[in-house]
C-alpha cells in the first residue's frame, strides 16, 4: 500500500552507487546450500527478493547472518530435509533455484511452483527437462514441484529455447553429478557467468558460461567461499534512462560497461551522450532525442528488463519508435499507466508503437511490475507535475533504495507509507 510521490521535473545530477545484481544474488544465495562450509557474499543488494531467499533459507535451518548492509554469511550445514515453505516461494520467481539445490543436497526437493512479475505465461518445461535429462524424476501436484533422484548423470542438455532461469538450474543440478553435462542453446547473461564464477571458486569444474555451450564436470563437494556479487546492470541502465528523461549528467558508479553496452548504444544512437570509464559511466543528457526501434533478445541484445525504461524515455523523443517485445507475451501492462500521464502509446500483441509528445503530465499510477514501476518513476522524474506511483512493493523487490539513491542525485521522490497517507487525507 506504500506509494512513491514524485515532484518532478528536477535534473538529476552528482553520483550513484549501483548495487549487486538481483538476478545474480537470486541464484547464489541458494548455491550455497551445496557448499560443506560456510560462504560469506558481499555487494549483496538490499532488496526484497534477497530478503524472501535469506527467510527461505533460515526456515530450512541455515544459520544467516548479516555481517553488514551488504555482506552475508551463509552456513548451510544445519540445512534441514524439508519442503520449502508454500507462501515465500509463492512470492518470487527464482524460488526455482531450490529445486536443483536441495535435489543435490537431499536427493529430492518439494518446491511451490514460483511466482513473481506477470509477464505472460512463464512455463517451466525447460527447467524439467533439464532435471530430467540428468536422471530425476518429478511430478506436480497442488501446486507443488516435488523431484528426487538417488544420483544424477552427466548428460547433453539441448535446450529447446534460451531461458535465464532454465540454465541456471541446470548449472546447478549439474555441478555435482556424476561426469559430465554439456548445456547447449544456454543463456549468456551475465548473471550466468557470475554464478560460474561463484561455483568455481567453491572447486566446481565449469567453463564456457558466457557463450552458448557450457561444459560442467561433475565434482563431489563444494567447499566455502567468500565472493562478490557483480553490479547490477539492469539497475545502472535504470539510472542511465533517468537521468538522460531529466536532461541530467550525472556518474552511475560501480558498473561493468561492457555490461551496458546493449543500452549504452541504444541511449547514444537516439542522442544521449554516455562516456564509459572503468567502473562508471557518465551520462549527459540533451533532451530532445530521436525515435528508435527496439527489439528485446536474450544477451546480448537489449534486455526485456529495460524495455519499460527505455518505452518511457521513447515517450518524450520526437517521431514515432517501435518496441519489439522479444522475449516475455505480456510486458506492456505498463503501457495504460503511461498513457494516464499523457503518453501516446499503442499496443499491438508484442509490439508498442510510441509517438513521442512534448511532455508529460504528472497523475496517479500503479506500478504492475518491478520494471514496469521503474518506467514510471522515470516518466515522474521527467514531467513538471506530481505523480503518485502505488504498488511500489513491485520496485522494492529489485531495487535498492531506490527513491533514497535518486533524492541524493536531486530528485524530489518520497516514500509515504499507508498510514501517513490516511493521515494526510484526514
Ligand atoms: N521459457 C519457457 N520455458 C521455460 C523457461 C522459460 O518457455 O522452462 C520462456 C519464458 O516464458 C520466456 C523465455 O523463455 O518467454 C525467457 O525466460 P527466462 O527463463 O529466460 O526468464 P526467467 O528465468 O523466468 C529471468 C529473470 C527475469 C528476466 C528474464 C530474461 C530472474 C530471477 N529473472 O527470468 O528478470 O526478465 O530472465 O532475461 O533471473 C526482472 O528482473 O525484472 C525479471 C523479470
Amino acid at each position: 500500500m506504500d506509494k512513491y510521490i514524485i515532484n518532478g521535473g528536477k535534473r538529476l545530477t552528482g553520483e550513484v552507487e549501483i548495487s549487486g545484481a538481483k538476478n545474480a544474488a537470486v541464484a547464489i544465495i541458494p548455491a550455497t546450500i551445496l557448499a560443506d562450509e560456510p560462504c560469506i557474499l558481499e555487494n549483496v543488494p538490499s532488496i526484497n527478493d534477497v530478503t524472501i531467499d535469506l527467510r527461505i533459507l533460515r526456515e530450512l535451518g541455515a544459520d544467516v547472518k548479516m555481517l553488514n548492509r551488504n555482506t552475508i554469511r551463509i552456513d548451510p550445514r544445519p540445512i534441514r530435509d524439508m519442503p520449502v515453505p508454500y507462501e515465500l516461494a509463492r512470492s518470487m520467481r527464482a524460488s526455482y533455484y531450490f529445486l536443483s539445490t536441495l535435489l543435490n543436497r537431499f536427493g529430492h526437493a518439494q518446491v511451490p511452483m514460483p511466482g513473481g512479475c506477470y509477464l505472460g505465461d512463464r512455463p517451466m518445461d525447460q527447467h524439467l527437462k533439464c532435471f530430467r535429462s540428468l536422471g530425476a524424476k518429478y511430478s506436480i501436484e497442488h501446486g507443488v514441484v516435488n523431484i528426487e533422484a538417488d544420483t544424477l548423470y552427466g548428460t547433453h542438455i539441448p535446450f529447446d529455447k534460451v531461458s535465464v532461469g532454465a540454465t541456471i538450474n541446470a548449472m546447478l543440478a549439474a555441478v555435482k553429478a556424476e561426469g559430465q553435462t554439456i548445456i547447449e542453446n544456454a543463456a549468456k547473461e551475465p548473471h550466468i557467468v557470475d554464478l560460474a564464477n561463484f561455483l568455481n571458486s567453491m572447486g566446481a569444474d565449469i567453463m564456457g558460461a558466457g557463450t552458448d555451450v557450457i561444459k560442467i564436470k561433475g565434482v563431489s563437494r563444494l567447499h566455502g567461499a567468500e565472493y562478490a556479487i557483480i553490479p547490477d546492470q539492469i539497475e545502472a541502465g535504470t539510472f542511465m534512462i533517468a537521468v538522460a528523461a531529466t536532461k541530467g549528467d550525472a556518474l552511475i558508479k560501480n558498473v561493468i560497461p561492457k555490461h551496458l553496452e546493449p543500452i549504452t548504444s541504444k541511449l547514444r544512437k537516439i542522442g544521449v551522450v554516455v562516456m564509459e570509464y572503468d567502473d562508471s559511466v557518465r551520462v549527459i543528457g540533451q533532451g530532445n532525442y530521436e525515435h528508435t526501434m527496439v527489439r528485446t533478445m536474450p544477451h546480448p541484445g537489449f534486455p526485456t528488463d529495460m524495455q519499460p525504461q527505455f518505452a518511457a524515455l521513447l515517450t518524450l523523443a520526437n517521431g514515432t519508435s517501435i518496441i519489439n517485445e522479444g522475449i516475455f507475451d505480456n510486458r506492456f501492462r505498463y503501457a495504460d499507466e503511461l498513457r494516464r500521464m499523457g503518453a501516446d502509446i499503442s499496443v499491438d500483441g508484442k509490439m508498442a508503437i510510441i509517438e513521442g509528445v512534448d511532455h508529460l503530465t504528472g497523475a496517479p499510477v500503479k506500478a504492475t511490475d518491478l520494471r514496469a514501476g521503474a518506467a514510471l518513476i522515470i516518466a515522474g522524474l521527467s514531467t513538471d507535475g506530481v505523480t503518485e506511483i502505488e504498488d511500489i512493493y513491485h520496485i522494492e523487490r529489485g531495487y535498492d533504495n531506490m527513491d533514497g539513491k535518486l533524492r541524493a542525485m536531486g530528485a524530489d521522490i518520497v516514500k509515504r507509507t499507508f498510514s501517513e497517507s490516511i493521515r494526510q487525507a484526514i
